[in-house]
C-alpha cells in the first residue's frame, strides 16, 4: 500500500520527463511540487532557470541551485509543472488550496505545455467537492461573499491568510461545477476578484496521476 508521500514522489520523478536540459520552466506550488523540486535537484538536470509561482517555491528552487527568473524577462516557457486540488476527466482543475492560484494561473498561461502532477485522490467526475478558492481584494470581501451566495455557493473567508499579492481568499463550498469554463469566466468578471481557482480556460495539457500501481499519463486532447 503506497502512502501519500510515496505517490507524490513517484509522480514528481515522472514529471522530469518533460524537463528539457538548458530550458526555462515554470514551477507551481504545493507539497507535490515540493517533491518535484527535490527530484529536480537530485536529477542533475541543469536548467537555464525557472519562473516561480510563489515565494515558497522560489525559496525551494534556490535551495536546490535553480536560478529563479522574473516572468517579465522570459520570452519562452516550454513547460509549467504544478499540482492540483481537483482534476476532472477533461483535465480542468481546481487549484489554490495553498493560496498561490493567481501567480500559478499567470505562469501557466505563459507556458506552451501545462503538466499537472497529482495522486489519484485528486481525480473527480465533476469539480466542486473541494471548496473553490477565490483571490479577492480586501475591499471587496463582503461584496464577493454576497455574490457567491446568490450563485448558490457557501463562502468562507480563509482565516488569517494573506496571499503573496496582499489579498484575501474566499473558499466556496456547495458548488457542482458542470461547466467550469463558464463559471471561471463568470466569477473572474466580478469587480474585486483577482482570479478564481478554476483552471478551465487554460487547463492542463497533460496529467500525471500517481496510483499504487504506477503513474498514469493522460493528455487533454486525447480524452
Ligand atoms: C497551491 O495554491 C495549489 O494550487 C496547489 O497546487 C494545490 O493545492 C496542490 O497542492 P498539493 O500538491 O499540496 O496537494
Amino acid at each position: 500500500m503506497s502512502d501519500a508521500l510515496t505517490l507524490k514522489k513517484a509522480v514528481a520523478r515522472e514529471a522530469l520527463r518533460w524537463v528539457e536540459p538548458g530550458s526555462i520552466i515554470g514551477v507551481g506550488t504545493g507539497s507535490t511540487v515540493d517533491c518535484f523540486i527535490d527530484a529536480l535537484g537530485q536529477s542533475g538536470i541543469a536548467l537555464a532557470g525557472a519562473v516561480s509561482s510563489s515565494n515558497r517555491t522560489e525559496e525551494k528552487l534556490r535551495s536546490v541551485g535553480v536560478a529563479v527568473l522574473d516572468l517579465n524577462d522570459v520570452v519562452e516557457l516550454g513547460v509549467y509543472i504544478d499540482g492540483a486540488d481537483e482534476i476532472d476527466p477533461a483535465l480542468n482543475l481546481i487549484k489554490g488550496g495553498g493560496g498561490a492560484l493567481t501567480r500559478e494561473k499567470v505562469v501557466a498561461e505563459a507556458a506552451r505545455l501545462f503538466v499537472c502532477i497529482a495522486d489519484a485522490s485528486k481525480e473527480v467526475a465533476v469539480l466542486g467537492n473541494f471548496a473553490l478558492p477565490i483571490e479577492v481584494l480586501p475591499i471587496a470581501s463582503a461584496l464577493i461573499q454576497r455574490k457567491v451566495e446568490e450563485m448558490g455557493g457557501i463562502p468562507k473567508l480563509r482565516s488569517g491568510f494573506i496571499t503573496d499579492n496582499g489579498n484575501i481568499i474566499i473558499d466556496v463550498s456547495g458548488l457542482s461545477i458542470t461547466d467550469p469554463q463558464a463559471m471561471e469566466s463568470k466569477i473572474n468578471q466580478w469587480p474585486g476578484v483577482v482570479t478564481c481557482g478554476l483552471f478551465a480556460l487554460r487547463k492542463a495539457d497533460v496529467a500525471c496521476i500517481a496510483t499504487p500501481d504506477g503513474v498514469r499519463v493522460s493528455e487533454a486532447n486525447k480524452q
